[in-house]
């Protein structure tokens, strides 16, 4: 098939890729000209496992191609072509709605080039009511073009298994049954190898579901992150241990034991933006008193943030000045280099404005950081970061951190403190080797 991916970022990059790999014909498009040359020599704009060598084998198909002008999308095959709509919506500056100008602006670069039997695929995460008013546009435009709408679940760090062996793919259809039918058979030739396992459940629905399928999803994923914190808090006041709690909870079925770490919470891309959309969209309906508890899902994940920088003082003694605070990990979590709402970088830049020298070591996010936040100080390695430093956060659980040896490190530090962030580290171990180990939700000893 001819498929056409609007928008190279984590989800269209890799969607691009993978699509090639399935054998399917595909160009590319972005505005950005620095990701599309990367794109065109095979190199991934950013860090994701498997992305490069994925990338590298759809080049060499002479399946993929990737470009900035829109215009090579013009085609006068017989074949129907389908367009994936794939960029970003982000949060609107200083409110919580999301931003849907980039969505509207991929629709309407296409619509020159699209042909009746083509269809439109949205991707992106949208406040509910954006197909049906994209459905409206593209209709109006090209008699017999159509739109379904196609949530994507990926994780980054796991984008490319999860979009070549998604565990749930969802269609959003037109309401028009012989449009609908139409728009079903391009989407299951289009995903034709995933379905050919026979393991993975195709759920057709209207668009509004479809398109709240996503943001249903993301709200729950958040929810559950600050359920765990929110016990976190209760069991620091009680003495208890939330990794214990969370474990013991985890193992009856109907809550199973995923999403259950708690720490310093959630941030990157799409959680923290698309609850707050979420919240924003559903007032606009007339619906918000439904997710009012979002603000308070919202509120206990910001807290995280502030009670680690609290604990760090504490641990200081009451003061940041002059103390070095070595931080492990900028990305908002590992195996990615993204430091979107970054909690790790967030509660540096705290404790680096209350005055300590902070020093932030990452294996993928610094050159990001670095652009973000250029006040910071940097180190390629945890020895050079840890080097005199009067506390180490592990902010990022990286398996690389986690693998740390405490009584090697317990050589280049000024004193022995380690904060666990993330929960990931041995209290014992650290604690034999001397450290003062302290974590959020965990108990003193
Ligand atoms: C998320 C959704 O998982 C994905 O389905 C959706 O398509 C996009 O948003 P992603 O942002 O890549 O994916 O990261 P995810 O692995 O879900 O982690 C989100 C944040 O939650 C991270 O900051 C992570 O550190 C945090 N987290 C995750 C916790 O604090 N505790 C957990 O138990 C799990």
């Amino acid at each position: 098939m001819r498929l056409s991916v609007m928008g190279c970022g984590y989800l269209g990059a890799v969607h691009a890729a993978c699509m090639a790999d399935f054998g399917h014909e595909v160009i590319g498009v972005d505005v950005d000209e620095r990701k599309i040359a990367d794109l065109t020599r095979a190199k991934a704009p950013f860090f994701e496992p498997g992305l490069p060598e994925l990338l590298q084998r759809a080049m060499d198909s002479g399946r993929l191609s990737f470009t900035t002008d829109v215009a090579a999308l013009a085609h006068d095959g017989a074949a129907p072509t389908v367009h994936f709509i794939c960029v970003g919506t982000p949060q609107r500056a200083g409110e919580f709605a999301a931003d849907t100008t980039y969505v509207d602006a991929a629709v309407r670069a296409l619509l020159p080039y699209l042909r009746p039997g083509d269809l439109v695929v949205g991707k992106s995460t949208v406040p509910v009511g954006t197909a049906a008013r994209l459905a409206a546009m593209i209709s109006e435009a090209v008699p017999g073009a159509m739109l379904a709408w196609n949530p994507e679940f990926l994780r980054e760090g796991h984008a490319v298994q999860d979009t070549q062996r998604p565990d749930r793919i969802v269609y959003g259809l037109p309401a028009d049954p012989d449009e609908a039918a139409r728009t079903k058979a391009l989407l299951d030739e289009v995903y034709a190898n995933p379905i050919a396992t026979g393991t993975i459940p195709v759920l057709t629905s209207d668009y509004a579901t479809a398109e709240l399928v996503k943001t249903a999803a993301n709200a729950f994923l958040a929810t559950k992150i600050s359920f765990i914190n929110a016990m976190a808090e209760v069991c620091e006041a009680a003495g208890a241990d939330v990794s214990a709690l969370a474990a013991a909870i985890g193992h009856d079925e109907r809550i199973g034991p995923k999403f259950l770490g708690a720490g310093l919470g959630f941030g990157g891309g799409c959680l923290p933006k698309d609850i707050r959309a979420f919240m924003a969209r559903a007032g606009e309906l007339g619906a918000d008193q439904a997710l009012t508890f979002l603000r308070e899902v919202d509120a206990i994940n910001m807290r995280r943030r502030t009670r680690m920088v609290d604990l760090a003082r504490e641990v200081l003694h009451g003061t940041f000045l002059g103390r070095k605070v070595a931080v492990l990990g900028a990305a908002f979590k590992p195996e990615s280099d993204d430091i979107r709402d970054s909690p790790a970088l967030n509660v540096a830049a705290q404790i680096r404005l209350q005055g300590a020298e902070v020093v932030v070591t990452d294996p993928a996010a610094l050159e990001n950081a670095r652009r973000a936040w250029p006040d910071l100080h940097y180190e390629d390695k945890v020895e050079v970061a840890c080097d005199g430093a009067d506390v180490v956060l592990l902010l990022t659980e990286w398996k690389q951190y986690k693998a740390i040896d405490p009584a090697q490190l317990a050589g280049i530090v000024r004193a022995r403190n380690v904060l666990d962030g993330r929960n990931a580290l041995d209290p014992q171990a650290w604690r034999a080797a001397g450290w003062t180990y302290r974590a959020l939700g965990r108990p003193r000893v």
